[in-house]
C-alpha cells in the first residue's frame, strides 16, 4: 500500500530497513531479495555504513530506480549547513544514485549536549535540507527522532515543511504527543524498530493474537502499526522473514485486538533523543 505525503509524493509501506545489516554480501543480497519480494521502499543512513551495498543491491535487483523510494539520513557529526550539504553528496555517491526520495536529519541536537545552541544547530541543518530539496537532489525532506519539542522550532521556521518524522514506535511506545503534533501538521510518522528489534515477537499477547489470525506475531505488529496510520520500517536479512513481513494485507485486526495491543506495558529499545550522547 502507499501513503501520500503532504508534498503529494507517494511512499510505499512497509519500508525495508537496513540498520545493523552488515555491509557487503549480506546487505547486497537482502536488499535485492527485498525488492524481488515486492518492497519498493528502502531505508538506510550514512551511519549504517552500508550505503554502497544498498546501492549495489538495488542495481542487482534490476528494478527501475524511478519505481523505488530511497531514504537516507544525515548523521549527527555532519549537522550544520555546510556539512549537511557535503554529507548528502557523499551519500548519493556511495549509493551510486543521483537523487534521494527522502533525506532525514537522523537525530536532533539535544540540550544535554549542546545547551542553548541545540535549536540553532537543528535550524541550520534544516536550512541545508531545504537547499538540497530546492536543488532537487532530494525529493522530500524530513526528520527522525524529533519529538514534539524538537519539532516545534522547525515547524515555526521552515520554508519547506518536513513531510516525515521517523521515530521509535511499537506496541509499548505510542508516542502520542509527537504523533498528535505530526497529524496536525500533515507529517507522516514512520515507525522504526516496530518489532522491538525482534524482541516483541516473543510477547505472549502477540503470540496469542497471531494464532487466532493464522499469522505470525511480526505480521500482527506490522498490521497494528499500519492500522494506526503509521508507516512501519522493518529489517530482516532472511528471505523467509523478508517475504513474511510483506504479507500483511489479507487480514484486519479488530478494534478490540488493536486496543489490547496498544495497552501493552511501556517499553523502549533504542535511545531517547533528549539523552542520546552520540
Ligand atoms: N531513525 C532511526 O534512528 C532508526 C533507528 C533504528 C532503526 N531505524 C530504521 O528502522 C528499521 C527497522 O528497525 P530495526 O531494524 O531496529 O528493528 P525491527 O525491524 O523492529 O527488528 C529487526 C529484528 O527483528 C528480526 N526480525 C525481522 N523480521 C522478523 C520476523 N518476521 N520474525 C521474527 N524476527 C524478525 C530481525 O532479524 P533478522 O534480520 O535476523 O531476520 C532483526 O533482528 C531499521 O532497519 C532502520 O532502517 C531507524
Amino acid at each position: 500500500m502507499n501513503f501520500t505525503l503532504s508534498n503529494n509524493l507517494t511512499i510505499p509501506a512497509p519500508g525495508f530497513g537496513t540498520f545493523k545489516t552488515p555491509d557487503g554480501d549480506i546487505c547486497i543480497n537482502s536488499v535485492r531479495e527485498a525488492i524481488h519480494a515486492g518492497y519498493t521502499h528502502i531505508d538506510t543512513a550514512a551511519v549504517y555504513g552500508n550505503e554502497k551495498s544498498v546501492g549495489e543491491g538495488v542495481r542487482q535487483s534490476g528494478a527501475d530506480r524511478s519505481g523505488l523510494f530511497i531514504t537516507s539520513k544525515v548523521w549527527n557529526t555532519e549537522r550544520g549547513y555546510d556539512k549537511t550539504l557535503r554529507a548528502c553528496e557523499k551519500t548519493l555517491e556511495d549509493l551510486g544514485m543521483d537523487y534521494l526520495d527522502l533525506y532525514l536529519i537522523h537525530w536532533p541536537a539535544n540540550e544535554q549536549q549542546f545547551g542553548d545552541q541545540a535549536v540553532k544547530i537543528n535550524l541550520d541543518t534544516w536550512k541545508a535540507m531545504e537547499r538540497l530539496h530546492d536543488e532537487k537532489l532530494v525529493r522530500s525532506i524530513g526528520l527522525s527522532n524529533f519529538y514534539a519539542h524538537h519539532l516545534e522550532p522547525v515547524l515555526a521556521n521552515a520554508d519547506v515543511a518536513p513531510v516525515i518524522d521517523q521515530i521509535e514506535y511499537h506496541p509499548g511506545l505510542l508516542q502520542e504527543e509527537t504523533v498528535d503534533l505530526c497529524k496536525k501538521n500533515s507529517i507522516l510518522v514512520e515507525a522504526w524498530s516496530p518489532l522491538g528489534r525482534g524482541k516483541l515477537v516473543e510477547d505472549p499477547l502477540l503470540i496469542e493474537t497471531a494464532g487466532r489470525y493464522g499469522k505470525s506475531p511480526a505480521q500482527v505488529i506490522l498490521r497494528w502499526v499500519l492500522q494506526r496510520g503509521v508507516l512501519p520500517l522493518v529489517k530482516s536479512v532472511h528471505a523467509d522473514r523478508i517475504r513474511q513481513n510483506l504479507d500483511i494485507f489479507d487480514f484486519t485486526l479488530t478494534d478490540e485486538d488493536m486496543a489490547k495491543i496498544a495497552a501493552l506495558p511501556d517499553t523502549r529499545f533504542g535511545s531517547h533523543p533528549d539523552t542520546a550522547k552520540f
